[in-house]
Formats: C-alpha cells, structure tokens, sequence
C-alpha cells in the first residue's frame, strides 16, 4: 500500500525485430530469448504480446536490400510497411510504434546519407518524414525518430499533418548517446555503421546538461513523448530532465543492457527475475512513464504473479 513506485504491465513496449523471407526464426546470439521473425511468423510473438497485455511493441525493420539512400525503408511495399499492415489486419489491438531510421536499410550502415565519410544531416530529412509518412500510412500508431539528426522531429510533424495524420503522435530519442551498450542490437537489426561511428549525431556520455537542451529542442519542434536511451547509466539523466520539463518520458533498455543480465544469470551468479524487476522500478522511479524493453514479456507476467 505504502509503495511509491509500482510497475503495471501497461508501462512496457516490447521491441520485434521482422525480416524478409519466409519460415524464419532466427535466435540472435547475443540476445537469449530475442528473435528475428519473418512476418508469417509473426502470430506466435504477437500472441504472446497479447497475452502480456503490454502497452505496445518497437518495430524494426530487416529488408533483404540495402542501398545508399535506404530506399526500403520508405517503399511502400518493404518490409515494415508489410510487417505493419499484417499486424494491424491480424492483432489490431497491438499499439504500433515504429523505429524511423535509415541505419537498418543503407548500405553503409548510418542513420543518414552520406557524402564521402560525412553523414548529411539536412539532407536525411525529407528520406525519414517520407519513411514516417508511409508506415503510417500502412497503420503504425506512433512514430519513434532514432537517428538523431537535428530538426527531424519538425520534417516528421509537418510531413504527417500534411498527410492527414495530424493526430499520429512522435516519440522521440532525444538523449540518445553514442554508446557501446548497442553493440548486440546491431548484431539483431544488421545496422552496424560500415566504417567511422554515429558520434558525430548521437551524443557524448559525458554530457548531461546537453541532452536537457536536446530534449528541449525536440519538444519545441512537437515531439509529444521525448526519450532518453540506455537506460541504466543515464537515470541520473532521466531524473534531472523529468523533473524539469513536463511532458512524458520513455527510456529503452537497450539491448546490451539486456545481454548483461542474460549472461549473468545463465551463468547462476545473479536471480534473473528480481534484477529485472529491480531495474525496471529504478527506470519508472526516475521517471519513466514508457519503458522499452526486450524483457517486456518476463517482465509483464512478473508484474502479475
Ligand atoms: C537505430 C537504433 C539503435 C537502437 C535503436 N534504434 C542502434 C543504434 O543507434 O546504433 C538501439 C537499441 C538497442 O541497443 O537495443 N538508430
Ligand atoms: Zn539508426
């Protein structure tokens, strides 16, 4: 009764990593429990989801081409847009969000264009609100920009209420810092960068009063829900800017975050499900109202039981 912090299954989004192809569940290695699903594949996940009553899944997108310019990632018929329609048509009670980024579908591996070994900011642009716009159009409820190219969050929101989707809201990662705790989701997602690093757009660690002035920024260009990412060695982060600034928050439990506990408790040295539930309080603690997580699933019979 006398608890200040209590976690409800509502809280968490579930990421689904979907590639081409058919028949396919891929385990990724750095990831126990995580899969890569064709979209036929896709009900035994999406049952679960359901049955986890979770506030929604993260969709990320595999497509079996990539091109400089990431061309699948705003075709109408490429792989998310698919994933989407399939899910919206078979599970539309599943709130979709979708991870609006280039990194997965350009050959060399950035978030945005390239010139040379310069990644073009203004350029990305219109490439990502064209991206927003057509997996909207396929039936994503929510957009979540994570590239963290300057001024896509306002590309995003003009694109889609010009489209008609003015009611669509943008969940953007805000403070999303350049950080090693991505490595097994670019093993999961295939997005590792070709040659150099995303430092040049995500942000340095050692920065905490910069990612105030980049959640400002995203809010005063009309995100609705702002991010801060990882999770764990940034709640200091999240605290300090979701006692400031009144707007919701999300943070993502990123995937090397995730590997950590895995390996630990395969090898008997930590209890799984109370460091879990331990570390997902400590998130909604400091003030998240949106917690991504690839133990959603765990952590929503946990909530439960
Ligand atoms: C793509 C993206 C990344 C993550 C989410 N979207 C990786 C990156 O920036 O390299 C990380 C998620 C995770 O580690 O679980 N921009
Ligand atoms: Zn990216």
């Amino acid at each position: 009764m006398m608890q200040e912090t209590r976690l409800h299954p509502k809280d968490l989004v579930y990421p689904l990593f979907v590639m081409e192809g058919e028949q396919i569940r891929n385990p990724v290695a750095s990831m126990p429990g995580v899969f890569q699903y064709s979209v036929d594949r896709l009900p035994e996940i999406l049952e679960q989801v359901k049955t986890a009553g979770i506030g929604g899944i993260m969709l990320f997108g595999i497509p079996a081409c990539k091109d400089p310019l990431g061309s699948e990632a705003y075709a109408e018929h490429g792989i998310t847009q698919r994933a989407v329609r399939f899910i919206k048509e078979k599970y539309p009670e599943i709130y979709i969000i979708v991870d609006v980024c280039l990194c997965e579908y350009t050959s060399h591996g950035h978030c945005g264009m390239v010139c040379g070994e310069e990644i073009l900011n203004d350029e990305t642009l219109p490439l990502l609100a064209k991206m927003a716009v057509s997996l909207v159009e396929a039936g994503a409820d929510m957009v979540a920009p994570s590239d963290m190219m300057d001024g896509r969050v306002e590309a995003i929101r003009q694109a889609l209420d010009q489209s008609g989707f003015a009611q669509t809201p943008i969940m953007a990662y805000s403070a999303k810092f350049a950080s090693a705790y991505y490595g097994p989701f670019r093993d999961a997602a295939h997005s590792a960068p070709g040659f150099g690093d995303r430092k040049s757009y995500q942000m340095d660690p050692a920065n905490g009063k910069e990612a105030l002035r980049e959640i400002a920024a995203d809010i005063e260009e009309g995100a609705d829900i702002v991010m801060v990412k990882p999770a764990l060695a940034y709640l200091d982060v999240l605290k300090e800017a979701s006692l400031q600034i009144d707007i919701p928050f999300a943070v993502y439990n990123v995937s090397g975050e995730y590997a950590m506990v895995k390996a630990a408790a395969a090898n008997g040295w930590i209890d799984e499900r109370r460091i879990v539930m331990e570390n997902l309080t400590a998130m909604k603690r400091a003030g998240a109202k949106i917690i991504i997580t690839y133990h959603a699933l765990d952590g929503a019979r946990w909530c439960r039981e």
